[in-house]
């Protein structure tokens, strides 16, 4: 199937509702990371796209087509995006996986669905966000009411690439706003695609743009004063450069970054629950992953009887094509992440953590990495506090409540945490502890596109999903009559 499908041309951007070339001609091999090996040439977009591309924006916003478009058919048209998503799942998961080296099932049934998924939810926001009458004395008439924020721009990293662009897309042109779009370098696939798609769905020309490229395209729609607001996911260190790039204009701005989120497994816990969420939610896309469940917290009384049943799930763990059934996990994405991951692996073993399972790489050609396992872990250890975003797993053991809430709460992260305990009274009380964004109790990264998403700390600023992912996208007017 993956040999069969046709790549997208990649060669032009998505300016304005034409396919253009790149103001000045650049452009880079995209790779195949479970193979090492081109997949297609991709135009780089500079300074001038950018402008170019904000200058149809705001002619977009202005466009009848666009702002005089009832919020209903703005909807409409979101809904049908997510449709022809749903009939094109195979094609966009094939691409998806040859992109990313991510299993073609994750991809399917993962990032694809919440795809379509997030552009059908967006869709049924489109005329559901009101303003306020306000009790102000009498002889005044004073209401709010919600407007897009105008541009946004959107750029995103190479995890969930379509899935990320869509819960990001789809919620800002629901609420009316035009966005330019930068996929990661490594990833650039899925958004041209959606891009054709939009542009099928008949979206008002200017209102979506693509810019594909490196950091230094993501830079320029940071600097450029015409984008009103940035919508940023990604690393913890790019995230602060564009926060300091946003003050210069005081552009809005919203960050989803890293996370280094603690999975703690109580004493009373289904220890068969526990080793299923754990396993998943650290190996799941191969680790990399925001909410990743890196460390792993262990009651001592159950210590030993959860590691040897969690090691054995582990070693069943098979690395291997992405498009193979009896794989169960895929390729990194990049060589960089490769060494990234190794580089901990090592470091790791140097702090004194000790090396229970896997540390090697995964197979012959791609970037493939064995599911990581280090116990003996100690909470000052690097490999307990940095983010790693591979399949590496920080395990250590804790005695009490108030000792586990310590550790999980002391790292400058808060994106998710987990925890596995039949006590409710003690989920309760852990759960409103935690500084995280997410709690998850008895379960591991279930993620909703109902609900707000987003971190605490140095995870980021601002929620996704829910209605607060619509809100994000608008600024709040206030209007005072005098009757
Ligand atoms: P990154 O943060 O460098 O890249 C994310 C996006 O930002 C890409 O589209 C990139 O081109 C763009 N970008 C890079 N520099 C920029 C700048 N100065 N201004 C504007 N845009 C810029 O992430 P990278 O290098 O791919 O991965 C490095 C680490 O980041 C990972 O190992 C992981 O720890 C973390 N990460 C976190 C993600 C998350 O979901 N929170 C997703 C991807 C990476
Ligand atoms: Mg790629």
């Amino acid at each position: 199937m993956e040999n069969d499908i046709a790549l997208p041309d990649c060669t032009r951007l998505f300016i304005g509702g034409h396919w253009e070339e790149p103001a000045v001609a650049a452009s880079y091999t995209n790779e195949n990371p479970a193979l090492r090996k081109g997949l297609c040439e991709v135009a780089i977009a500079g300074e001038k796209d950018v402008d170019r591309a904000v200058k149809a924006a705001h002619a977009g916003l202005a466009s009848k087509e666009w702002a005089g478009l009832p919020a209903a058919d703005r909807g409409r048209l979101l809904w049908k995006v997510g449709q022809i998503i749903r009939e094109r799942a195979k094609e966009l998961a094939t691409l998806e996986s040859l992109d990313t080296g991510k299993l073609y099932v994750e991809a399917l049934y993962g990032d694809i669905e919440n795809a379509a998924g997030a552009f059908e939810y967006y869709g049924g926001w489109s005329n559901k966000i009101t303003g306020q009458v306000l009790p102000v004395p009498p002889r005044f008439l004073d209401y709010t009411r919600r407007e897009a924020v105008g541009v946004v721009g959107a750029i995103i990293p190479w995890n969930f690439p379509l899935m990320m662009a869509a819960m990001k897309i789809a919620p800002a042109l629901a609420m009316g706003n035009a966005v330019i779009l930068k996929p990661a370098e490594q990833t650039p696939l899925t958004a041209v695609v959606l891009a054709r798609i939009l542009e099928e769905v008949g979206l008002p020309k200017g209102i979506l743009s693509v810019l594909t490229g490196f950091g230094d395209t993501g830079k320029a729609m940071v600097a450029h004063p015409g984008i009103d607001n940035i919508t940023f996911t990604g690393s913890t260190a790019v995230g602060k450069a564009i926060m300091r790039g946003c003050a210069d204009t005081l552009k809005r701005v919203s960050l989803e970054l890293g996370g280094k989120s603690p999975n703690i497994v109580f004493e009373d816990a289904d220890i068969k629950r526990a080793v299923r969420g754990v396993t998943t939610g650290i190996y799941y896309n191969q680790g990399q992953m925001c909410t990743a469940g890196s460390r792993v917290l262990v009651h001592e009384s159950i210590h030993n009887q959860f590691m040897d049943a969690f090691l054995a799930a582990v070693k069943e763990i098979e690395t291997g094509s992405p498009f193979d059934k009896t794989s169960r996990m895929g390729s990194l994405v990049s060589k960089e992440q490769f060494d990234r991951v190794s580089s901990y692996v090592e470091l790791g073993q140097k702090e004194g953590a000790t090396l229970a399972l896997g540390g090697t790489p995964g197979g012959s050609e791609g970037y493939f990495f064995r599911p990581t396992v280090f116990t003996d872990v100690q909470p000052h250890h690097r490999i307990a506090q940095e983010e790693i975003f591979g399949p590496v797993v920080a395990t250590s053991t804790f005695k009490t409540e108030e000792e586990v809430l310590a550790v999980a709460n002391n790292v400058s992260y808060g994106l998710a945490a987990g925890m596995w305990t039949n006590d409710l009274a003690r989920a309760h009380r852990m759960a409103h502890a935690l500084k995280a964004g997410t709690v998850w109790v008895n379960t591991y990264n279930a993620m909703w596109r109902e609900s707000p998403f987003g971190g605490y700390k140095q995870s980021g600023h601002g929620r996704e999903g829910g209605q607060d992912g619509a809100e994000l996208y608008t600024e709040v007017k206030n209007i005072c009559i005098s009757i």
